[in-house]
């Protein structure tokens, strides 16, 4: 029998040049989280699926997850998301020093229909800030947004931030009467505003809501990209957090985010948020799923019993922002090929490999990357797989380098040739660096 040569659908495989652009991506991530004191952590792939039944949402907990029964006939779940994970572990971490600022790169989980920005195996990056009930923890997550978008090279008219307040539809809606079963039914239809035709929508919502005025307050409420829409101001009237909200948007403008935008059909799919709720989209129409989503859980940590912790965070998936950058080529060109050896040594014979290998190593206590020859084939087919594989620079060990301890530095890309000492090789690479030539 053949084996299938490919994955489960979904699946994420990386072969090195897809995995560099990912590191490239994961780099530039950690250092906007590492830019404002975010550190890191891990939890498991593996959870109890209680743990994602209770808060966020059956649609993703039971529909849209990998669960099973284990051997010893627990019920588990390979974790569609992090956050009730990050939640029980501030809940069971005694000393904590808050506010707490975490980040994490995990691999989730998602039993979905495999589509563009949509896989079944994907890389999430979560930041999130527990401890501050303020929304000054809003902000800071918005700025780190911006950081993120910008370290790219992205343009503020690429992107935008829409936000949103939960609170705020939890209000309107509760003041049309309705219970908490219903509202459970109208935030997982305005949920799908964005993500449907607009007539279809409206169908959906007529269909779902059965209440005629409900439904037609549904499709005002979540129609409104205007935080001072008299219509608006006077449903939510002097609520609290239409308050909230009209501060968080001039918070916005004080600092000088200009690419966030009230759109009141952001509630996100998750049902522990409480608060402030957002989105990083692509303005352009190729990319039409959310690059990044998040907002503020207050009931989440003390689910697990213990004191009350507010939290504020958000998840990017990578493949959405890859796609994202990829779109207004922001990726930097040539990044897939760049090998991570900086130099190859070409073995002429064996009698020179042992002089080579210990060549080899020295030159890594200096700190360069170096790949040499392990097949003993002829130089030309040495000299050719280096080339293939873009690495930097070749050099040859013959006779006369073991005799001289002299070695000679091919440049790949000029076709220049160095003569120098053993000594100076990483000199030579890091001019390299410094001049840009290196990625
Ligand atoms: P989420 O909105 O479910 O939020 O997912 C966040 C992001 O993860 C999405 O915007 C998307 O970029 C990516 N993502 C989700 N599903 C997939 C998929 N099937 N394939 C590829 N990418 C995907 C959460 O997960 C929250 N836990 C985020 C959070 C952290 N909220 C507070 N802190």
């Amino acid at each position: 029998m053949t084996l299938s040569r490919q994955p489960l659908k979904g699946m994420r495989q990386l072969a090195p040049g897809k995995k560099r652009i990912e590191d490239y991506i994961i780099k530039r991530l950690r250092e906007a989280g590492v830019a404002y004191g975010f550190e890191e952590y891990e939890t498991p792939v593996l959870e109890p699926l209680e743990l994602f039944l209770a808060k966020s949402g059956n649609e993703l907990a039971v529909d849209q997850s990998y669960n099973f029964t284990d051997k010893g006939g627990r019920q588990l779940i390979m974790r569609p998301e992090l956050t009730p994970s990050l939640a029980r572990m501030v809940a069971s971490s005694g000393e904590l020093i808050y506010p707490v600022k975490w980040m994490s790169f995990p691999v989730c989980y998602r039993y979905e229909r495999p589509q563009r920005g949509r896989v079944r195996e994907f890389m999430q990056f979560n930041l999130d800030i527990l401890g501050v009930d303020g929304l000054e923890a809003e902000l800071e997550v918005f700025l780190v947004l911006r950081r993120i978008v910008n370290s790219f090279n992205a343009s503020p008219g690429q992107y935008i931030i829409r936000y949103s307040s939960r609170r705020l539809a939890s209000e309107i809606l509760e003041n049309c009467g309705m219970t908490e079963e219903e509202m459970t039914q109208a935030f997982a239809v305005i949920d799908k505003k964005d993500k449907i035709e607009p007539d279809e929508w409206v169908e959906l919502v007529r269909k779902t809501i059965w209440d005629k005025h409900n439904a037609d307050k549904i499709i005002s409420f979540a129609s409104c990209s205007d935080l001072d829409a008299p219509w608006l101001a006077e449903v939510a009237g002097d609520s609290k957090a239409y308050s909230e909200i009209l501060r968080f948007s001039e918070m916005l403008k004080d600092a000088g985010i200009s690419e966030a935008q009230f759109e009141a059909s952001v509630v996100r799919g998750l049902d522990y948020y409480t608060g402030i709720v957002f989105e990083v989209m692509d303005t352009g129409g190729k990319n039409r799923r959310a690059i990044c989503g998040g907002g503020r859980y207050d009931n989440l940590v003390s689910m697990f019993g213990g004191q009350r912790v507010s939290g504020v965070g958000f998840g990017l998936g990578l493949l959405t922002l890859q796609l994202f950058l990829e779109t207004y080529e922001l990726i930097p060109f040539g990044i897939s090929g760049k090998h991570p050896a900086d130099i190859f040594l070409a073995v002429y014979s064996d009698e020179e490999r042992l002089f080579a290998v210990n060549l080899a190593e020295k030159l890594r206590d200096f700190g360069v990357a170096v790949e040499i020859d392990i097949t003993g084939k002829n130089l030309s087919k040495q000299v050719r797989i280096a080339d293939k594989k873009s690495i930097g620079y070749i050099a040859v060990i013959g006779p006369e380098e073991v005799a001289s301890g002299r070695i000679t530095l091919k440049n790949m890309t000029s076709g220049t040739e160095t003569e120098c000492e053993v000594s100076e090789i990483p000199l030579i690479l890091e001019d390299r660096t410094l001049s840009g030539e290196a990625n």
